[in-house]
């Protein structure tokens, strides 16, 4: 039997994304070793659709944490990145997590080294740590109480008035939550790069050549974007605006995954990817489109790439993390 190192070797060689036999239905193969390895394939709002059709749910960070929590089958393929999948295997450390390609990560994530981020910590010795769930495992580790954008507004409510707070490691989201709860945060200056690369000359021509349309964000975007925006929120709140608002027509600032879930439970309604600043397909986050049809059918059929995280970390990193998950079922979100 090939071994975990050998096959994670071939997978970053690409070697397992070329084996697949093209004339293979890649819908009913994973279909069928899905049943085969009780295995629940978990994907997020910005993966290709095909992927998300695939899918036995599809969510945002803390609806696919919630998921991964309570599942019952023996394996959770995860079509989303690192941290995502850690945070599955954190939550489930019995269960195997798969995450099809290990090179997806996370550019906010990457913004913020634990080394570094442990250093400002103890520089602000009084301050609870709020992290967004967009961190490594280590950063999570250092963390009183994980967020997702979702929840994080109500999460830095639940504290009292005169609690100091660090927020990490997105400077975006955190000026977002300190301009909407009033709360002084000392913030970590790491941000996601496909948030930031939205040009908003474009996107203010735009609505003008639209003006029956609506401006919507993701908070991970910057301050004077969110300024134009109608509906400020995380991708299922987003998806779930576009489809109750009476307005047909949406300029959506957040990564173009989520416009196929958009189209799909509003046929009739117009959704335009907001514009980057160059001619290029940069609101499409790298990381995430790393995973293929082909990837999650080699992914299942070998179980590997596997995530793994040894147990000190996962006891550490699971605190903060089901913290939230208290708070968030309090909230009945
Ligand atoms: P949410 O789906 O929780 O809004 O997160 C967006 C994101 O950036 C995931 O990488
Ligand atoms: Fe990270 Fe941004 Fe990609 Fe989300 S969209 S995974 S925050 S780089």
């Amino acid at each position: 039997m090939i071994s975990q190192d050998d096959l994670e070797e071939l997978e970053k060689k690409g070697y397992l994304d070329r084996a697949v036999d093209p004339t293979l239905d890649l819908f009913e193969e994973i279909e069928s070793l899905k049943k085969e390895k009780n295995a629940v394939i978990l994907a997020h709002y910005y993966q290709e659709g095909d992927i998300q059709d695939i899918a036995d749910f599809v969510g945002d960070s803390l609806a696919l944490a919630q998921k991964a929590a309570k599942t019952d089958a023996d394996i959770i393929l995860f079509a989303g990145v690192e941290f995502m999948a850690e945070t599955a295997k954190i939550l489930s450390p019995e269960k195997k997590v798969l995450l099809p390609d290990l090179k997806a990560g996370c550019s906010l994530a990457e913004s913020c080294p634990a080394e570094e981020f442990s250093k400002f910590k103890s520089e602000h010795p009084d301050h609870i740590v709020i992290s967004y769930v967009n961190c490594s495992a280590e950063v999570k580790a250092l963390t009183d109480i994980v967020c997702t954008s979702t929840n994080a507004v109500q999460i830095i409510e639940s504290l009292p008035k005169n609690q100091k707070i660090i927020f990490g490691p997105d400077r975006n989201l955190g000026a977002y939550l300190k301009k909407t709860t009033g709360r002084d945060l000392v913030i970590w200056d790491g941000s996601c790069m496909v948030h930031e690369i939205f040009s908003l000359e474009k996107i203010v021509a735009l609505q003008a050549e639209n003006p029956d349309s609506e401006i919507i964000a993701h908070p991970e975007c910057e301050s004077d974007l969110l300024e134009h925006a109608s509906f400020i929120g995380s991708t299922a709140a987003l998806l779930n605006y576009s489809k109750k608002s009476d307005c047909s027509t949406f300029i959506v600032a957040t990564e173009s995954g989520i416009l196929h879930q958009m189209q799909k439970d509003a046929p009739e309604k117009t959704f335009i990817p907001a514009p980057p600043l160059n001619n290029c397909a940069c609101n499409d986050c790298p990381h995430m489109r790393l995973n293929t049809l082909e990837k999650l059918y080699n992914c299942l059929k070998y179980e590997a790439p596997e995530m793994n995280l040894n147990q000190s970390l996962i006891y550490d990193a699971k605190l903060p993390i089901v913290k939230m998950l208290e708070i968030s079922e309090k909230l009945g979100l």
